[in-house]
């Protein structure tokens, strides 16, 4: 009988894939830099090995050229991650591979972006264990990091983690010449007190979106009255840009694509001449104008939900349905160019498709001007 011959050396695309996906969750125990570049790099050809690297490599940016005017912004760039979902390594390693691949694709933008915002929602079920992954993988980003909270990083131990890491989730920051502020726009009446629910329960109930249980997300009358101080001294003319996890709109109150004192918020902004808003938790294309107010949403690196069943603000150009197989379809991850009125070209980095710029003349001329090409495909 004859044993069949040992093949040394020769690994099946499999057994490569397991090895290198080991090697990229043992790096994520001791990140450093020079650890990332190997970690990341092992985590990319681990999906390079199931055929997810995209067709389409970032968008080389567009040089933003510092206008230095009085009383203007000095044109900038930022990028944007957001919605990682990110569980615990042992559980779930495709939300790392995403959100690593997310921190590779903005350290190869040349030049660098002033700086990365982090929309919302790094962890999956507020864990500690979560929280501190996401810290460890976005550490790893050249430029400096902005934070802010959504409601899976938050209702397992009321943002106590969170705090720890990133501080207070309400800020304020200026940047060349531009004033941004950062809400935590997802408060919740206390729904779980008289129910005598544990934190995972409360927890699960707020990440579940739609069981009934919860309450709206809310800026709250703490943070609008905060909201308005910080603007007094800002004469109308002055740029504002706000973040806030959940849209500062009133899109669909089922799934929370809504925000309960969003009227009263916008009636704050509304004497400025100039107003964006970024915002995460709906990981998909959404564009909205109210008045003054420009809205943009932020892709997710995890998921794309499906449109809200009830309509879209006209100025959306809705998302292609994504590929069912190909996990990272309908995800990315993008920027910003912000100009010198404060208005904002914004660019959504969709890993598996062209990437899509919703400029500010689109915005300005109410979709008359500069509108993107509709995707071929269905919508979902
Ligand atoms: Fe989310
Ligand atoms: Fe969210």
């Amino acid at each position: 009988m004859t044993t069949p011959k040992k093949r040394l050396g020769v690994k099946s695309i499999e057994t490569k894939h397991m090895a290198e996906r080991e090697e990229a969750l043992r790096g994520l125990k001791n990140l450093d830099r020079k650890t990332f570049l190997k970690v990341s790099a092992a985590a990319l050809s681990a999906v390079a090995a199931n055929g997810l690297v995209s067709p389409h490599s970032f968008q080389p940016v567009r040089v933003a050229h510092a206008e230095t005017l009085s009383g203007k912004v000095q044109s900038f760039r930022f990028a944007y991650i957001s919605d990682s979902h990110l569980y615990e390594r042992s559980l779930n390693d495709r939300f790392i591979n995403a959100l690593m691949r997310a921190v590779d694709d903005i350290n190869a933008m040349d030049p660098q972006p002033d700086f990365v915002f982090y929309g919302g929602d790094l962890a999956q079920l507020g864990q500690t264990k979560e929280i501190e992954l996401g810290a460890q993988i976005l550490k790893n980003l050249k430029a400096p990091l902005r934070m802010m909270v959504g409601e899976h990083d938050w209702y397992f131990d009321m943002g106590e983690k969170w705090r720890e890491l990133f501080g207070n989730p309400t800020y304020s920051f200026d940047h060349k010449g531009l004033h941004c502020v950062v809400l935590n726009s997802v408060v919740e009446k206390d729904f779980w007190t008289q129910r005598r629910l544990s934190p995972m329960d409360r927890m699960k109930t707020v990440a579940g979106l739609d069981n009934g249980m919860q309450s709206s997300f809310s800026v709250g009358a703490e943070q609008r009255a905060w909201l308005e101080a910080d603007l007094k001294s800002k004469p109308n003319e002055a740029p504002i840009v706000v973040f806030s996890h959940s849209p500062l709109y009133k899109l669909y109150k089922p799934w929370n694509f809504w925000t309960d004192d969003a009227d009263q918020v916008q009636a704050i902004l509304k004497r400025f001449n100039s107003v964006v808003v970024f915002h995460g938790h709906t990981h998909q294309l959404l564009t909205n104008r109210i008045g003054n107010i420009h809205f943009h949403g932020f892709l997710s690196t995890a998921w794309p939900w499906p449109y809200a069943p009830q309509g879209l603000p006209e100025l959306t150009i809705q998302m292609g349905r994504p590929d069912p197989f190909n996990p990272n379809d309908g995800c990315g991850d993008g920027s910003a160019l912000i100009h010198p009125d404060g208005l904002a070209d914004k660019i959504y980095n969709l890993w598996n498709r062209n990437p899509v710029t919703m400029t500010r003349a689109f915005m300005t001329s109410r979709g008359t001007k500069d509108r993107p090409p509709i995707p071929l495909l269905r919508s979902y």
